[in-house]
């Protein structure tokens, strides 16, 4: 039997009741839990299988929430545990003709984000990217005549770098294992290690 917390007040002091748990019960609701938290994970790793089919490698429990935009006309890669999220707004993932998009171990990547690699976009196991982020190794359009143009330059995040919301990484960049890049910022040069960088363009804020 289960029977509620209860305080009585006696003679103005506050006495506590003992307090019988039906530990049966407990456990039978934790594995009830514990079972749907399994079939949700299994779901989410079934749903990554079937949105990642193109793409040219896949490891071990990679999960999906959600329906992304997957086009792979080069290489795209992922390592093992990644988790990624499209359900407020569609993710995006490009690797074009001759483009290798490098998702390493343990990244989480969130809602509206885009990563488009005409050449190379390594992102470094353990890293974090926020929701509407842009990380594009070419410009797509020449300035002066504004044709299409996807000659790209690498975009490598080392580990553990964390993108914020709404940041923008642009051709060529390569940030430092840790640093960290704050929201809404655009980075157009390379990052050194274990520092956060703000504004357009980023520059270094803090170093650590
Ligand atoms: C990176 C971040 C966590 C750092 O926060 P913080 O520790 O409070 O920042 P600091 O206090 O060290 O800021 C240092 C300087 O950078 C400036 N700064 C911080 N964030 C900035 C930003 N996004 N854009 C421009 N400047 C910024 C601060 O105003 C401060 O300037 P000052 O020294 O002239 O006063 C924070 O900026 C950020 O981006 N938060 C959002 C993270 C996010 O997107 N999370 C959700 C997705 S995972």
């Amino acid at each position: 039997m289960i029977s509620d917390a209860a305080l009585r007040v006696t003679g103005g002091a506050l006495e506590s009741a003992p307090v019988a748990v039906d530990t049966q019960r407990v456990s039978v609701l934790a594995r009830i839990g514990e079972s749907f938290g399994l079939v949700r994970k299994a779901l989410a790793a079934l749903n990554a299988r079937w949105h990642l089919r193109s793409a040219t490698s896949l490891g071990q429990r990679v999960t999906l929430a959600g329906s992304p935009k997957v086009v792979n006309q080069g290489t795209m890669t992922f390592g093992e545990r990644v988790r990624l999220d499209s359900t407020v707004a569609k993710l995006e993932l490009v690797a074009l003709p001759g483009g290798h998009l490098e998702i390493g171990n343990n990244v989480f990547i969130n809602y509206g984000s885009s990563l488009v690699s005409s050449k190379h976009v390594k992102v470094g196991d353990d890293s974090l990217i926020g929701t509407h982020v842009m990380v594009m190794d070419c410009d797509f359009h020449r300035i002066e005549d504004k044709a299409w143009d996807t000659t790209g330059e690498e975009i490598v995040l080392e580990e553990r770098v964390w993108l914020g919301n709404r940041s923008i990484v642009l051709k060529g960049v390569r940030i430092g294992h840790d640093s960290v890049v704050a929201a809404g910022s655009v980075v157009t040069k390379d990052v050194p290690p274990r520092c956060v960088v703000a504004g357009v363009p980023a520059k270094i804020v803090r170093t650590f």
